[in-house]
């Protein structure tokens, strides 16, 4: 039998388990794959299945609008592709897949610096709104010269990602002796990471002025001090529970941190989003958009861009039911009123979403 066609993908449990039959075991486990115990992991999965909603009913869901700005520029849901390292080791064309699905579909795209084909090579691929991530190798010379290419390249926004001081055990990549070939001497110049203070991020911003996102704020201290230091997003974030294990899940953190930004930078967040119903949860508690790792990997790893695209629309497909079950028909009209605590009944993992899966 033919391999089904992205389009013929109804559910995402569908594109899950298509991409979990094409990618072999190295790549499976990297993906998928947490640090140490991945309590970390399971937690992202089990406090977004923590909440539960209060709908709100008899008011006229007719017209659905899940679109959002995102950074000034209009997106048709309130996500971005969180940066994924080693885009390729899931679909051919890496991050150049990536960025023709986002356009296509009309999000974000947030570039991982260890990703291929690269900085210029990912920004000729697509015409959609793209941020650049970096991990820090090198000097302040070395940190300016990719803030003025992110630049030259059309790059709305740069990202320092602070949760990778050191690089946390993914247990299942040692077990499987998986070298991950983009990794390939990835350890020089690690102390530069380790090294960061907010003396780089004051640094930055006297002396450039595109926006400043700080991916992997866990704490109200945190966001305080990145506002403070006048950072345009605080990108709530675990790393998808892999690097520091037995953190709280993401979304349990959201709360404190929007209320400490209150308003002065935006707040997103990312950590386990895999459903519809996970990113109006986000943006019921505050935050302006939501960021996916695994998802948009598995939608490439399916089917490449049309799987990707795939996968989105799915996604949106289910932000638009959950709204209009809800009682709503914009995010704007989204509160904590639509929240409740409740006990988590979902298998927690990083496919804990998709129960199905296996059966
Ligand atoms: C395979 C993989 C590679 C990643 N590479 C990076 C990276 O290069 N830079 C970064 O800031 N975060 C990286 N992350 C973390 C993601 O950006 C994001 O924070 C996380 O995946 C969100 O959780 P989710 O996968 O449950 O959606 C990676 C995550 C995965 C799964």
């Amino acid at each position: 039998m033919n391999a089904p066609q992205a389009a013929e993908y109804l559910t995402l449990q569908e594109i899950v388990a298509a991409a979990r039959a094409h990618l072999a075991p190295g790549p499976w486990a990297y993906l998928v794959g947490g640090a140490e115990t991945e309590t970390t992991v399971r937690r992202n999965r089990q406090a977004l299945d923590a909440l539960a909603f209060r709908p709100r009913v008899l008011r006229d869901v007719r017209r659905i609008d899940a679109g959002a700005a995102c950074l000034g520029r209009r997106a048709r849901l309130p996500v971005l592709l969180a940066p994924i390292g080693g885009l390729e080791s899931f679909a051919e064309g890496g991050a150049a897949a990536a960025a023709r699905g986002a356009a296509q579909f009309g999000v974000p795209q947030m570039l991982s610096s260890v990703c291929k084909p690269g900085l210029e090579a990912t920004a000729a691929a697509a015409d959609t709104q793209r941020f650049f991530q970096l991990y820090v190798r090198g000097d302040d010379a070395w940190v300016d010269d990719h803030v003025r290419r992110a630049r030259a390249h059309g790059y709305a926004a740069f990202c320092l990602t602070v949760d990778v001081a050191v690089y946390g055990r993914r247990e299942r990549d040692l077990a499987g002796r998986f070298v991950k070939p983009w990794r390939a001497g990835a350890d020089a110049g690690r102390d530069f990471q380790a090294a960061l203070s907010w003396d780089q991020v004051k640094r930055y911003k006297d002396r450039h002025d595109l926006p400043l996102i700080l991916k992997g704020i866990a704490t109200a201290e945190d966001a305080a001090l990145a506002v403070e230091h006048g950072v345009e997003v605080v990108y709530v974030s675990n790393h998808g529970g892999r690097q520091l294990d037995h953190g709280l899940g993401s979304i349990a953190v959201l709360p404190e941190v929007v209320a400490a930004v209150a308003g002065r930078a935006q707040v997103w967040v990312d950590g386990g989003f895999m459903r519809g119903s996970d990113v109006v949860k986000a943006i019921a508690l505050g935050a302006q958009a939501v960021g996916l790792g695994r998802l948009p990997c598995l939608g490439l790893a399916a089917a490449g861009t049309p799987g990707l695209v795939r996968a989105l629309e799915i996604l949106e497909e289910e932000v638009r039911t959950c709204l209009g079950l809800l009682g709503v028909t914009s995010l704007g009209e989204l509160g904590a009123a639509h929240l409740a605590p409740a006990p988590a009944v979902g298998a927690p993992g990083a496919l804990g979403a998709f129960p199905l899966l296996g059966e």
